[in-house]
């Protein structure tokens, strides 16, 4: 798994430092709110899990399945699991790893607003600098990262290098061949 990284874009420690400081800035948003947070799985499962434990606040937790990339290429945003909880006049906090058309974002809030949640905001570890067809933009964010390809950290490539423990950019070859299997 290792060798198929070309370059490390973003170490461990510099994402944990990153998440202490947007679970403060979540923390003080967020007190005395009736807050749920909506992770989107797979990709945000890390970044959530981390970050959440460093947020003091009473909190409901829910997930919403999503799919919008096959390989490297952006497919129509596709819903395959639903709220679990009931999320009406809650602040609803959505989680996800990347944002990158922000097409995924735009149709999960679509889809959110629905349940008549009190708020609606979006959190992503990293945004792609790159022009945009949407006029979202999450409301925090990690990380700018250039328009490159990235796995780690949740992200991943054919559901390969979810839990590699930092962000870095694929060599050239792994995509071709897909991941080896020994680690
Ligand atoms: P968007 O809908 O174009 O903003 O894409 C967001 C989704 O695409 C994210 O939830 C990721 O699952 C996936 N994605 C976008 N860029 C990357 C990447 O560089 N590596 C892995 N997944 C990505
Ligand atoms: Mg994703």
């Amino acid at each position: 798994m290792e060798q198929d990284i070309d370059q490390v874009i973003l170490t461990a420690a510099a994402i944990a430092a990153r998440n202490r400081e947007l679970a403060a800035d979540l923390a003080a948003d967020y007190a005395g709110r009736k807050l749920t947070v909506v992770v989107l799985s797979n990709g945000a499962l890390f970044f959530a899990a981390d970050l959440l434990r460093l947020i003091p606040l009473p909190l409901q937790l829910d997930s919403i399945g999503v799919a919008s990339y096959i390989g490297e290429k952006s497919e129509a945003v596709e819903l395959r699991s639903d709220l679990k909880t009931d999320v009406q006049g809650r602040h609803v906090l959505v989680i996800d790893d990347i944002f990158d058309t922000g097409r995924t974002l735009q149709a999960v809030s679509q889809h959110l607003r629905k349940s008549k949640p009190a708020s609606i905001r979006t959190c992503v570890l990293l945004q792609k600098e790159v022009a945009r067809e949407t006029s979202v933009q999450p409301d925090y964010r990690g990380f700018a990262i250039e328009n490159v390809f990235v796995v780690g950290y949740g992200l991943d490539y054919n559901e390969h290098y979810r839990n590699l423990p930092y962000i870095g950019v694929l060599k050239p070859e792994a995509k071709r061949t897909g991941p080896r299997r020994k680690q």
